[in-house]
């Protein structure tokens, strides 16, 4: 199973609407999807579970230990895509498990005893630094950075990228890899454009060829709690998903041998 985070320290960087489009995208063509929503802003849930109140267990109680993953996991209105909702209890954990014995694992350990099979598994995440966050890090193999125009995305990059280090250093999760960044909310002006070059020129490589366009359709998407090729199949957004998508699978390919079984890196699985 591909565990791809999507991490972002500032908000409203398009990390919902990534999380929502790429898992879309990846179930249409077949491949069995779960999704993680680690964001008390419950905004992936919201879209996928379209507008219904979660029901419990949910993402607090697997945290907590209270629930297991296999427990919490329901369908969606998307099809091939499950889900570990937020609501709203998840905003408590963050200060529940402060003083909590291994407290930055329980997502890891969780997901090691999950019984469910996926081919991969999307991580949603808040746009600050918090032990959710930190759970997050700790379990996902791979993270991908939406930025847009501007400098703060890039300024949360430098802190994430600190903290990525961190994980690394001080918790299991040694194989942490930052897979790529790509350009979001991009629009055909020159401020636009300069950025995408300083971006390329400052960080190579690391930037997906892919990038999203600004279109009003994604918001419009997210609104009737759709992906966006339901909602405007035709459109630029939803040519630039599935190329993104396409990107960000073959980025990994290869790079991780996944433990299907245990749902953890071969090191570990090992152990
Ligand atoms: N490419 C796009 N074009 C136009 N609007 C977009 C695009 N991507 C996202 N949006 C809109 O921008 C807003 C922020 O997007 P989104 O919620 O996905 O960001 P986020 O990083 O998840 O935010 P948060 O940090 O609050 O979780 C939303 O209203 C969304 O509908
Ligand atoms: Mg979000």
């Amino acid at each position: 199973m591909r565990t791809i985070a999507v991490v972002a320290q500032k908000g409203g960087q398009g990390k919902t609407t990534s999380v929502v489009n790429i898992a879309a995208c990846l179930a249409g063509q077949g491949r069995r999807v779960l999704v993680l929503d680690c964001d008390t802003q419950a905004n992936a849930t919201y879209v996928l579970l379209r507008g219904e109140s979660p029901r419990r267990p949910a993402m607090a109680e697997v945290l907590s230990g209270d629930a297991s993953a296999d427990d919490a996991i329901v369908p969606t209105t998307f099809k091939g895509v499950d889900l570990i909702a937020a609501e709203p209890s998840l905003a408590d954990v963050n200060v529940s498990l402060a003083g909590e014995v291994g407290r930055e694992r329980r997502l890891r350990s969780a997901m090691a005893d999950m019984g469910r099979e996926y081919d991969v598994c999307l991580l949603d995440t808040g746009p600050t630094r918090s032990l959710l966050t930190t759970n997050v890090l700790n379990f996902a193999a791979e993270v991908v950075v939406p930025i847009s125009p501007g400098v703060f995305g890039v300024l949360g990059l430098t802190q994430l990228q600190a903290d990525m280090g961190a994980v690394r250093k001080f918790l299991e999760n040694k194989a942490l890899t930052l897979a790529g960044v790509f350009l979001v909310m991009m629009e055909r002006t020159t401020v636009c454009r300069d950025f995408e070059r300083g971006i390329r020129d400052q960080l190579g490589g690391l930037v997906l060829e892919t990038t999203v366009p600004r279109i009003v359709a994604f918001e419009e998407a997210n609104a009737r709690q759709r992906s966006i090729f339901d909602h405007a199949p035709k459109s630029p957004g939803a040519v630039a998903f599935k190329a993104l998508t396409r990107e960000v699978m073959s980025r990994g390919h290869g790079k991780e041998k996944r433990d299907a079984r245990r749902n953890l890196p071969i090191d570990d699985a090992a152990a």
